[in-house]
């Protein structure tokens, strides 16, 4: 059974189906759109499983690039255009699908909202995480040496087909850490979603596709929701997507290939459920309730103790979403109820967001 969640934007509408088993309607999809050219990019771990299987029913040729963080760089994306371009057969009307996780669809997204100014990139994710966060809502992005997602492009999918099939592929860890997004969907914005969750730990550590389907299902549904009324982030309404990531994006900017991205937010969403008990009134019943979800799914909950608060609070305030001297956390006033509270980077607050107690 497939489920089609529509984005209802208003310039760039765009469906996600969501099932077990999609390439004859990711085939029908792009078909209909007629393109004049069709170019999967993947990645080196995905590309031996799954790229001749896309390619040959879509008559495509195909992009592979290194696995992992570092291929969202300028210079991967140099080579991509160079090989987009070289055969001189793509024009406007071409197509790329961005096969992989959400490196793959950041990379790819960003090469087709830039090659010839933009072309159309229909995006399938191979990760649990790019399923219910990134492929969805047309953040495109490269990192800079200066870091992470600088270089970048709002540029809406002209469609998503979240294939449950590759998640039997995709290594236990890199699923679980997709579960760290599935949680903060459920913390931010779903009371439904975190009973669902809580009710089928066991089913979703096994990614069994009758528990698996509705969760991701209701984090797509959630997803589009949010971008539907905040395309751009301008409103303040996407930004709560980011909770747990203020945290989480310091620790892989200290230790960068430590953690997967979920897992860093995981370890983030725990400081920021301190924040919201201490400082937003958060319940500690429900804040508890979400980090028993953390720990059932074999999360990492803790900011190692190695490191500095002067380093996580450096590390902070080098985070793009600074607010003068302050940082912005989403913090969770109730379930479901996430707003931004601005925070002077002092003692009182590190200690809070390293799970220390009252000096
Ligand atoms: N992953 C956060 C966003 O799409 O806005």
């Amino acid at each position: 059974m497939t489920t089609t969640v529509p984005v209802p934007l208003a310039a760039n509408a765009y469906d996600v189906v969501i099932g077990n088993g999609l390439l004859a309607d990711l085939s029908q999809s792009v078909r209909a759109a007629a393109p004049s050219r069709v170019v999967v990019i993947t990645d080196a771990h995905v590309a031996p499983l799954h790229a001749e299987e896309v390619a040959r029913e879509l008559g495509a040729r195909v992009i592979t690039v290194p696995a992992g963080e570092d291929s969202k760089s300028i210079a991967t994306l140099d080579r991509v255009y160079g090989e987009l371009l070289a055969p001189r057969d793509l024009d406007r009307s071409a197509m790329i699908v961005a096969l992989g996780g959400g490196v793959v669809g950041d990379l790819a997204g960003f090469a087709a909202a830039t090659l010839l100014r933009g072309i159309r990139c229909v995006q399938v994710p191979t990760t649990l995480l790019a399923m219910v966060d990134s492929s969805v809502g047309g953040k495109t992005a490269v990192n800079h040496a200066t870091g992470k997602n600088l270089i970048g492009a709002f540029h809406q999918p002209a469609g998503v087909f979240c294939d449950l099939r590759y998640l039997h592929t995709l290594p236990q860890r890199e699923y679980v850490s997709g579960l760290a997004e599935v949680v903060k969907t459920a913390a931010i914005g779903d009371s439904g979603l975190l009973e669902l969750l809580e009710s089928d730990v066991i089913a979703l550590l096994q990614a069994q596709p009758a528990a698996l389907a509705p969760v991701v299902a209701a984090c797509v549904r959630f997803k589009a929701g949010v971008v539907a009324d905040d395309e751009r982030e301008t409103t303040g309404r996407r930004a709560m997507l980011n909770f747990g990531h203020t945290v989480g994006h310091a620790l892989e900017t200290l230790f960068p290939g430590r953690w997967l991205h979920g897992e860093a937010v995981s370890i983030g969403m725990m400081s920021a459920l301190r924040l919201s008990q201490r400082r937003a009134g958060l319940p500690d019943d429900d804040a508890h309730r979400v980090e028993r979800l953390l720990r059932a799914f074999g999360l990492p909950e803790s900011v190692p103790p190695e490191i500095e608060t002067f380093e996580l609070g450096a590390t902070i305030l080098g985070d793009k979403k600074r607010d003068g001297g302050g940082v912005r956390f989403v913090v969770l006033r109730d379930l479901g109820q996430p707003e931004l509270l601005a925070c002077a980077v002092d003692d009182a607050l590190l200690r809070i967001l390293m799970g220390y107690g009252d000096a």
